[in-house]
């Protein structure tokens, strides 16, 4: 069941895209339209618009597409009917009652409360007789009582159904309880045991309060280490950050970036309390997006060790490519900050703040990793150093900071400086070349369909296709048109089987008077609709005149008549034939 029609349409119409959108990100004006960067990936210039005609969204970089539900749902981390209850409350606009399927959305919160009982359950039974060994545990790393509670922190009892239980009692069914990622079934399938036993455990929190995850840290040698709850219908690992919702408070737009929980945790009682944690993974765009939001600078706090210093290595250019400056902490003696902080006993906090003054930015950082690597005693040893070294400074987008890197070299080395700029010159030609050839070969695919999974018949009916979505495009943005189209072509010669989904769609709506794409949502997939948006905006340019709408229901007309598209246009010609409809005639 879905939503009211009218219901749906008074909320988009408060709810005004641009409005809503400006609040996460800085958008400038652009003819209609407006741009900004991507909130959804990392990038340095925009290429996400917003479209006030369609009231959409669409991100060139990405993909990403959709209406201001649609940006809701994927910035907020909502399911459908949590985005739309989130816009309502934002223009104060009743729900309308029992008229939709929100069982997605009761199952999920159904998951936050069983979490957070059992967050409760977890630091209740740490401050019980049972939890004693969780106690001397977290005291024998140091933590006070101030920093447990703060934290949350949480003991799970050594025992097969201790929170299964107590969830149980407080009215948590079995399902809601294994979705949660609390319990799982247990082997001979009779009833469900602890996820979490004998293990410190460290809730997860999201930006708007929820307990969403759990981390567990056995407390002996066993493996192990740690256990983090799979993902759920309200988490993704690689989607959130540890004490992110702690970070975010401090108001200083720098992050500090560690390893584990243990680390933000000491960190944080240490007094510096904007540090966060990848979630026991590599870290992903995504996560650096997330704190792209919060900071402009990420000092990486990782181990020290060699596996500590591999992460920062691939850590870096991902910060980079969200926009983010970043420094890279070194810590003394193959550390990490926990272990770190502890060593220096009263003196842990002066010490700390003393390293983050001392660390570096991220060029410098791989220059000594680099220079580290080769014996500049030999001639062979030189070369190879400063030919790793003008790779990694070709790299650097400033001119500027290029220059300063290259004299700083050239004094280190004796090799002309001259020479060396000939060469990081020779580089970045290289790479925008193969930039360039990528980008060609990726547009390709793409207007090929090779690469489409949502409609898999575009790549065999490639001419036919793109004349449907073009006819399509030109139907959204001319219901006017509606009478003439019909006149000329009806559902059945389509031969993509989705556009003619599509078709057969707004044909209805608009005889019956409605707004086009206000109410996407109860007939096709998220991925069925994004994949409208941007076939809306691929043909963004396409020519308004009859003239070219004749052009494709020629086209439509014509292959129709033929039993398929083999042995008639090559893609390439196709691809031209289409260019060239909506270059001439715009
Ligand atoms: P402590 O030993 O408690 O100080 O933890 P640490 O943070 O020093 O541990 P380590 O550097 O080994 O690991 C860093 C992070 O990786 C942890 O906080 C976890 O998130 C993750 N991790 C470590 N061990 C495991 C494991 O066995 N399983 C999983 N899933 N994650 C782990
Ligand atoms: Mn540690």
């Amino acid at each position: 069941m879905a939503f009211p029609e009218g219901f749906i349409y008074e909320l988009k119409s408060r709810n005004d895209i641009t409005e809503v959108i400006s609040s996460y990100v800085a958008l400038k004006r652009r003819g209609r339209n407006m741009v900004g960067l991507c909130p959804f990936h990392g990038e340095k210039t925009p290429s996400f618009n917003i479209y006030t005609e369609t009231d959409s969204f669409y991100c060139f970089g990405c993909g990403a597409s959709g209406d201001v539900i649609s940006f809701i749902m994927k910035i907020e981390n909502l399911d459908y009917v949590d985005a739309v209850k989130y816009l309502a409350q934002r223009v104060g606009l009743d729900m309308p009652e029992d008229s939709y399927d929100n069982s997605l959305s009761n199952l999920r919160r159904r998951v936050f409360e069983a979490n957070r009982e059992a967050a409760r359950f977890f630091y209740r039974s740490l401050m019980s007789p049972e939890g004693k060994g969780g106690r001397d545990y977290l005291r024998g790393r140091m933590l006070t009582d101030a920093t447990i509670r703060h934290f949350g922190l949480g003991y799970a009892p050594d025992k097969w159904t201790a929170l299964c239980d107590h969830l149980k009692a407080k009215g948590f069914k079995e399902n809601e309880i294994i979705s949660a990622n609390l319990g799982v079934k247990r082997h001979s399938g009779n009833g469900i045991i602890d996820r979490f036993r004998d293990r410190v455990m460290f809730p997860i929190i999201d930006l708007r309060g929820n307990v969403i995850a759990f981390g567990g840290r056995i407390m002996s040698d066993a493996k192990p280490k740690y256990l983090n709850s799979s993902d759920t219908p309200v988490f993704k690992k690689s989607e959130n950050l540890f004490s992110l919702n702690n970070a975010k408070n401090t108001g200083s737009r720098v992050l500090l970036l560690c390893e584990g929980y243990m680390d933000v945790i000491s960190v944080s009682q240490a007094g510096f309390q904007n540090a966060v944690a990848s979630l026991g993974t590599a870290l992903t765009s995504e996560q650096a997006v997330l704190m792209k939001r919060y900071a402009d600078e990420i000092i990486i706090c990782y181990d020290a060790d060699e596996a500590g210093q591999k992460a920062t290595a691939r850590a870096i250019p991902i910060l980079r490519a969200a926009g983010l400056t970043v420094r890279v902490l070194s810590i003394p003696n193959g550390k990490d900050p926990d272990e770190f902080i502890k060593s220096k006993g009263a003196d842990g906090p002066a010490a700390f703040a003393a390293i983050i003054e001392a660390s570096g930015n991220d060029v410098d950082y791989r220059l000594q990793k680099i220079k580290a690597n080769h014996n500049l005693a030999t001639p062979e040893g030189k070369v190879d150093y400063l030919e790793a070294a003008a790779k990694l400074i070709a790299d650097i987008e400033s001119p500027i900071e290029r220059d300063v890197y290259v004299s700083g070299l050239s004094r280190e080395t004796g090799v002309d400086k001259q020479a060396l700029l000939t060469q990081i010159d020779r580089i970045i030609k290289k790479k925008s070349r193969d930039n360039r050839r990528k980008e060609a070969r990726q547009l390709q695919t793409q207007l090929s369909g090779r690469d489409d999974k949502i409609d898999t018949e575009r790549r065999t009916k490639l001419k036919s296709t793109s004349a449907e979505e073009a006819l399509v495009a030109y139907l959204i943005k001319n219901p006017d048109s509606l009478r003439y189209i019909q006149s000329q072509v009806n559902a059945e010669q389509f031969q993509n089987s989705l556009m003619k989904r599509y078709f057969v769609y707004f044909s209805d709506r608009i005889s019956g008077g409605l707004e086009p794409l206000n109410n996407l949502t109860a007939d096709f997939s998220s991925d069925e609709q994004s994949k409208l948006y941007r076939i809306l905006h691929r043909n963004e340019g396409i020519a308004m005149t009859p003239q070219s709408l004749r052009e494709f229901i020629g086209v439509i007309q014509g292959e129709s008549q033929k039993p398929s598209d083999k042995g008639a246009m090559t893609t390439e010609q196709i691809n031209t034939y289409f260019d060239r409809i909506r270059r001439n005639k715009q």
